[in-house]
């Protein structure tokens, strides 16, 4: 059972309102200035990993009464029901056991009093099996020749992890070219397969349910596609698998249930990268590599579940979330990689956050009183400098921001790397410090404008700085250290819920559109006008109609 906890009503959370008020008076150049030792203090090191928090709006006091509120919320004991995979998906009924798919130890994990790890190690197994046979070219298509290009058809946790990992992993690459459909919008299977050939093409049909609209029509499709190329349905055993959880509609579709690799309904789709869902990133980047980000995330694991909540990164990070969330009222956190493998992690963790945590229904099935769950983005830097960062230095909103960079490059070009860092170093203090008014004007006085020019651009060149972020600085983007990365994140995702009263690991809130848009699915065949809706769902559905 989770604990079911206001916390706004806890004794931290009264004295962390009346901290705010002295805190906010001070700047972060002031913490600075007070505290030489602050980089030291507000620092956590885990394997390769570093992160740094010293340059957030917290002192020690902030730290001790958030890490106070964590307690109070029980979240040691929410800790121990997830790993003991106790059914805290309560809504669905389910447990949350993503972590037994990494489980590298010998610890049973009992689901319904079965140990569920022998048959996590029997599909890592068949997938182990099938990666080596795809990726050495001894696996055949149906006219004999070997597979060199994989398509992913899922969507949402089936797909963005995936692509994710792919892409930040690309130095490991496999000789297989991935590939991934997601949208229903037939551009993104029609695209696709312009790329690739038949005869050549293994599909992976990844849906924890096997019946999501998106992924079933392109499924269909690809299927369509490749029986019109020649091939017998006799022939679709060479070249479609299923990831899924759903046996029954997995052979429904056609697909010979052998070549189906399994997971289990107390893995959450937007958890699931660990699990058969990430066949396409065994296949991308190689069974063994594979493994190193299971093995990263275990030992995420390990730290999360047995690290003091003042060394625990993923209870830091997502303390200092709801510091910003619930006091200082910011609406949403960036993620910003400097690392142009990483172009998909920010898109990634916005499904891991806002499906998990965007919920207004406590534990007690009540409406929310306070702010749950912010809004997630981000773009790699350098490239987010020249789009949105000016909001973030001189806008009038407060956007608490995760930088993350490794330190060394998979790429060593010239000196890219070490512009990259400077870019990197440099926002994190100028969001910090940002710029004095005597600073400008002595800028300006060197330049020799005149007092007038000066006067009348001074305070647009002021900043006033005092934004906060953390720095996640990690040795190399390795299979291990990302897969440590991930964890981590989502495990602060899960300190989060756990605060904030809510159950993270349901969806609820996707199902309306989904509903609806079947709804209106038949209405869109016939000729006639439709009146079923409100006036703008019934006028857009017209002209629709008309210019089809
Ligand atoms: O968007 C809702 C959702 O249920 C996600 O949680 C999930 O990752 C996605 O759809 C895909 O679901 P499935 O893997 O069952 O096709």
């Amino acid at each position: 059972m989770l604990p079911n906890i206001d916390f706004t009503k806890t004794s931290s959370y009264k004295y962390l309102v009346d901290h705010y008020i002295t805190l906010n008076e001070k700047t972060l150049k002031e913490l600075f200035a007070e505290d030489p030792a602050r980089f030291k203090k507000f620092s956590i090191a885990f394997n390769d990993i570093l992160l740094d928090y010293s340059k957030n709006r917290i002192n020690e006091q902030t730290l001790a009464l958030l890490i106070q509120l964590a307690k109070e919320c029980k979240l040691d004991e929410a800790i121990k029901a997830m790993f003991a995979g106790e059914k805290i998906n309560v809504t669905e009924g389910r447990q949350v056991l993503h972590t037994a798919l990494r489980n590298q130890s010998d610890r049973p994990v009992i689901v319904d009093g079965e140990d569920v790890m022998p048959k996590v190690r029997a599909v890592l197994a068949h997938m182990k099996e099938f990666v080596n046979q795809i990726v050495s070219g001894e696996w055949k298509g149906f006219t004999r020749k070997e597979i060199s290009d994989v398509v992913n058809i899922g969507i949402g946790g089936s797909d963005l992890g995936p692509v994710m990992v792919t892409e930040a992993l690309k130095p490991y690459k496999t000789r297989l070219n991935l590939h991934f459909v997601s949208n229903v919008d037939g551009t993104h299977i029609a695209e696709t397969l312009k790329k690739v050939n038949p005869e050549t093409t293994l599909f992976l049909i990844a849906s924890k349910t096997f019946t999501t609209q998106e992924t079933m029509a392109n499924a269909q499709s690809a299927k369509d596609w490749f029986l019109q190329s020649g091939a017998v349905e006799a022939d679709v055993a060479k070249h479609f698998v299923a990831l899924s959880t759903n046996e029954k509609g997995v052979s429904a579709f056609g697909i010979d249930t052998k070549n189906m690799f399994e997971f289990w309904d107390w893995v959450g789709g937007r958890y699931s990268l660990w699990s058969a869902i990430g066949l396409s990133i065994a296949l991308g980047i190689g069974y063994d590599n594979f493994e190193e980000l299971l093995k990263g995330a275990y030992e995420a694991d390990e730290h999360f579940r047995t690290t003091e909540f003042e060394e625990n990164i993923p209870v830091i990070l997502g303390l200092l979330g709801i510091w910003y969330n619930n006091f200082f009222e910011a609406e949403s956190q960036a993620i910003l990689p400097y690392d142009q493998y990483l172009h998909r992690f920010a898109a990634y963790f916005q499904q891991g956050d806002m499906e998990s945590n965007g919920k207004y229904i406590d534990r007690n099935g009540n409406r929310i009183e306070y702010q749950t769950g912010p809004i997630i983005w981000g773009e790699p830097g350098t490239n987010g400098q020249h789009a949105f960062y000016q909001l973030i230095h001189q806008g009038t909103k407060l956007i608490p921001c995760d930088f993350i960079a490794p330190a060394i490059s998979h790429n060593q070009i010239g000196n890219h790397h070490q512009l990259l860092l400077s870019n990197f170093f440099a926002q994190t203090e100028a969001l910090m410090n940002g710029k004095t008014e005597e600073e400008v004007i002595t800028e300006f006085e060197k330049a020799e404008k005149s007092k007038e020019e000066i006067e009348k651009l001074k305070n647009y060149k002021i900043f006033e700085g005092n934004r906060p972020t953390n720095s996640i600085l990690l040795k190399q983007i390795t299979p291990k250290s990302l897969g440590s990365l991930i964890a981590l994140y989502e495990h602060k995702i899960f300190v989060q819920g756990i605060i904030w009263n809510i159950y993270s690991f349901d969806q609820w809130g996707v199902e309306l559109g989904k509903q609806l848009a079947s709804r209106i699915l038949p209405e869109l065949s016939g000729a006639d006008d439709v009146e079923s809706h409100d006036s703008s769902t019934n006028g857009l559905i017209n002209q629709y109609k008309a210019w089809r």
